[in-house]
């Protein structure tokens, strides 16, 4: 763990405790990082830089609590934000620690503010008794004099002490490694997963992506009001709708007609056909944000000559085909020689033929750079053989900047990278064409042999084996 910073009381800044969910880990600080640019906060670089990424903890020093509370009004990994006003290994450092930050106490010990204490153990649940004992140990007049009355249904401040039991083991044994105290400032947007879950709503399918990583994604692409914001592999749109919720204007394109039009095969078991109203628009519609609604568009993502203008939106962001659940294809001919009359073209329906996984990405990115705005983002899924992951794998365009790169891991062998870039030059037509992906890590075997390679070999070894499937497949 890193080392907390400590507080100095008379400056203007004040150290805020951040105290992250117990999940998507990697994200933390990358999501903490897009906010902090977004809102123009100078964010204490050598605190993140020394910051174990395992830990729910981070001490941040910030000039004012509105910076607080703006990072946590976004964020969908912060539980809370705190006011740090003492830590230590010990109960005893902790009330030492504590006399030094008597000028900022002082304010909440009056008659006049009433007052709740939370007692949480990160890796450990703390009996009720323990807590009430903390509590009494805490409101004696030589730690916390607290003159106001104690409001557990409506308090004016909410105060919270944090054991920290480290991450060796599940429900760790022992002493806390660290234990912290403050005044809370604001909890994170944790409770938009649960109002925009992706079951809930009418249109779904098998790729849909759920609900906490769609809001990450969004962040990480700095989404805001009057933005426009493209999924070119829009698939059902739970992509969009966070963008939608954030006031950004949303599009998509995806080549699957059928689902598009709600006549592909239903991902509800219990559902025999799609109901003509599943569609993005009603989607959005359910959630009260229609207005943003652009339009969706049937084409191919591979196809860029189908938008006439360089440079028009804030953000892409994307989970591009990568062949689990569905092969990827774009529009093409097996035959490009051959040509049709035009009796033939009134009502084709175009061939199509697969889609490589490097030509996916490298088309993503030339798409990003020649139809982003200067300083839009781009974030998008990346398929990983674990083993053989380097970053210099991350496809590259000289004119778009790697901002950040976090794993989800899928198996033991299998994981996605999500990657957000910025474009950094304007466009120019020599650059157009200038992304690489320098290995192809299934050009020998599809991600979809690999995933499910693994998948059997789990099964066919013992049940008391490691759960493999630690996360539902793209
Ligand atoms: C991983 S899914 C994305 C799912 C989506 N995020 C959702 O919310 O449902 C990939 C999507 O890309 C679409 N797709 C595949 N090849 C395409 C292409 N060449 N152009 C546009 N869309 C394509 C598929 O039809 C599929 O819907």
């Amino acid at each position: 763990m890193a080392a907390p910073m400590k507080h100095n009381a008379s400056a203007l800044c004040r150290t805020y405790l951040l105290y992250f969910a117990n999940h998507h880990v990697d994200f933390r600080i990358s999501e903490l990082v897009a906010l902090a640019e977004m809102f123009g906060i100078d964010l204490p670089t050598e605190s993140l830089k020394t910051h174990d990424k395992e830990c729910p903890f981070l001490n941040l020093t910030l000039t004012s609590e509105v910076q607080a509370k703006q990072l946590a009004s976004r964020s969908v990994l912060i539980k809370s934000v705190i006011e740090l006003w003492g830590h230590g290994n010990t109960q005893e450092d902790l009330f030492q620690d504590l006399k030094k930050s008597t000028d900022l106490m002082v304010p909440y010990f009056s008659e006049s503010s009433s007052l709740k204490v939370i007692v949480d153990g990160f890796n450990r649940s703390l009996p009720q008794k323990y807590k009430i004992q903390i509590i009494e140990k805490l409101l004696t007049d030589d730690v916390l004099p607290f003159k106001g009355r104690i409001d557990l249904k409506n308090p004016e401040q909410i105060y919270y002490y944090l054991e920290d039991f480290g991450r060796q083991s599940k429900n760790a044994k022992g002493d806390p490694q660290h234990i912290y105290f403050g005044r809370w400032v604001a909890d994170g947007n944790r409770d938009e997963i649960q109002n925009q879950l992706v079951t809930k709503r009418s249109f779904i399918g098998n790729t849909s992506m759920e609900a906490s990583l769609s809001l990450l994604m969004a962040n990480l692409s700095k989404v805001q009001k009057n933005m426009l914001v493209i999924d070119p592999f829009v698939g059902t749109g739970s992509i969009l709708v966070p963008c939608a919720y954030h006031k950004a204007y949303v599009m998509g394109t995806d080549i699957n007609y059928l689902l598009l039009h709600a006549k592909a095969k239903p991902s509800r078991s219990n559902q025999k056909e799609r109901s003509p109203n599943e569609s993005i628009r009603n989607n959005l519609a359910e959630y009260g944000l229609e207005s943003y609604y652009c339009d969706i568009l049937v084409a191919d993502a591979s196809k860029h000559a189908m938008w006439r203008q360089p440079e028009i939106f804030d953000a892409i962001i994307t989970d591009p085909p990568y062949g689990i659940r569905e092969g990827a294809k774009k529009v093409g001919r097996e035959d490009p020689q051959g040509s049709l009359t035009p009796d033939q073209k009134v009502d084709h329906i175009p061939q199509k033929v697969d889609y490589g996984l490097s030509n996916i990405f490298n088309d993503l990115l030339n798409f990003g750079y020649k139809f982003l705005l200067l300083g839009g983002r781009l974030t998008y899924w990346f398929p990983v053989h674990r083993a053989d992951y380097k970053e210099e794998n991350i496809p590259h365009h000289p004119c778009m900047k790697l901002m950040s790169n976090c794993e989800q891991v899928l198996n033991k062998r299998i994981s996605r990278r999500l990657i957000t870039m910025e474009k950094c030059q304007p466009y120019r037509e020599d650059q157009y064409l200038a992304s690489q992906t320098n290995v192809d890590h299934y050009l020998n075997a599809s991600f979809r042999d690999m995933y499910f390679k693994v998948a059997e070999n789990a099964q066919k070894s013992s049940k008391s084996e490691e759960n493999l499937q630690t996360n539902k497949p793209p």
